[in-house]
């Protein structure tokens, strides 16, 4: 069985594109080009060169010292929050742009949740001198201010959406209307492995660099390429996508995928979508989806801005459904204490999304010669007033 997406653009059941006549025409273009661009030496030594000199690929796998010790187990934690502009989102950037730039386009829109896809967007369109225009939900807008200004500072319009829950999936919304709207001369830069066919695929590719990294590193350290668990915290699934695609068809490495279960998965407020959801459409996909009896999308809740959305990406989905995968979910309350407690033992303030992604280190018992590599996608500035209000710390 293979994980992977197939030629008609599904994960087992999931995927697809199941989009609106007006949006085929640009779907179709992507769809039709991806691969090919992707292919060209030109493109892909442009991409390596960027990955290395701008990015600052690789980023360490370091082995974590004293939470090894603490749990009798080797940690190693993926240093994605070491990545230029702060979290593995600027591995599709900058694969999108440079394709953006192949298909002609000189209009760039994104949505975010956290606003590190934000950031990572204008931070490309800077680097290119292209316009750059980012939806992002109202209620995101206040909890992610220093993600704001800095996308006004690399001189991005953030056009706030005010619709649902005014955040992740209703910035989403606004971007694809926009989408919709100008058609010719706009790419859509989507920031997770959600969407439309090809998006799912083609973002877990630019993200495949992390596992391809792990696996090369864990061979200089420990004289293998493969872990015995790779774990990663799923918003729409971009970082587990690349930190898991290596792995996908080595069944020795167990795979790990947390969501945030918010409050409580049974407290209404949640986005615990593997718990939750059942299948439905959103954003184009076909793909699990937390939603009401009669198809209405569940409002998503999580203190984190990247990991509150109602879906999850049809890869996952489909790890999910076939086993692949075992999905935790983990509250708001336990990522937060590991947001302190990751700072205090290994010195690393992580993104409450990643911080998460820590928590499975309570809720799953370990070999003392078992290698579990954490995803750590990123770092946790732009959370600080999140922290200090949650811990008084002032
Ligand atoms: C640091 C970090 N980790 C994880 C996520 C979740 O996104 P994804 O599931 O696509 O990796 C985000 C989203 O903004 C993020 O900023």
């Amino acid at each position: 069985m293979s994980y992977n997406v197939n030629e008609k653009g599904f994960y087992g059941d999931f995927g697809g594109a199941f989009i609106p006549e007006m949006l085929y025409p640009n779907v179709e273009e992507l769809r039709q080009n991806y691969l090919k661009i992707m292919q060209e030496p030109e493109f892909q030594k442009e991409f390596q060169q960027l990955l290395v000199d701008y990015v600052g690929r690789p980023t360490p796998l370091y082995f974590a010292k004293r939470l090894s010790a603490l749990y009798n187990t080797k940690i190693y934690l993926k240093r994605e929050d070491l990545c230029h502009t702060g979290a593995h989102k600027i591995n599709n950037t900058i694969g999108q742009i440079l394709l953006a730039k192949k298909l002609g386009k000189t209009r760039i829109i994104a949505e975010t949740g956290a606003g590190q896809h934000g950031v990572a967007t204008a931070t490309v369109c800077a680097l290119m001198g292209l316009e750059c225009i980012v939806y992002m939900g109202e209620i995101d807008i206040k909890r992610q201010a220093p993600n704001v200004a800095r996308m006004k500072m690399l001189g991005a319009e953030v056009r706030p959406a005010t619709s649902g829950s005014k955040t992740l999936k209703d910035a989403t919304n606004e971007a694809i209307r926009d989408w919709i709207n100008n058609p010719e001369n706009t790419y859509y830069i989507i920031g997770s492995v959600v969407g439309p066919h090809p998006y799912p695929d083609m973002v877990a590719r630019f993200q495949a660099v992390i596992s391809s990294e792990i696996k090369h590193q864990l061979l200089e350290k420990e004289n293998r390429e493969n872990p015995d668990y790779v774990i990663a915290c799923v918003g729409g699934g971009s970082n587990a996508a690349g930190a898991f695609y290596h792995f996908l068809d080595k069944k020795v490495v167990k795979i790990i995928a947390v969501e945030a279960a918010g409050k409580g998965i049974e407290t209404g407020e949640s986005a615990a979508t593997s718990a939750l959801g059942k299948i439905g459409i959103i954003h184009g996909s076909k793909t699990l989806l937390m939603q009401t009896d009669d198809g209405q999308i569940t409002e998503p809740y999580s203190i984190s801005a990247g990991l509150d959305y109602p879906g999850v990406g049809p890869m996952h989905a489909n790890l999910f459904q076939t086993k692949r995968a075992e999905f935790l979910s983990i509250t708001d309350d336990e990522a937060m204490k590991w947001g302190l407690k990751l700072s205090k033992t290994e010195g690393i303030i992580p993104a409450i999304e990643t911080a998460h992604a820590f928590a499975v280190l309570d809720k799953k018992k370990f070999q003392p010669s078992d290698i579990v590599v954490i995803n750590l996608s990123g770092r946790g500035d732009k959370d600080l007033n999140t922290y200090i209000d949650y811990f008084k710390l002032t």
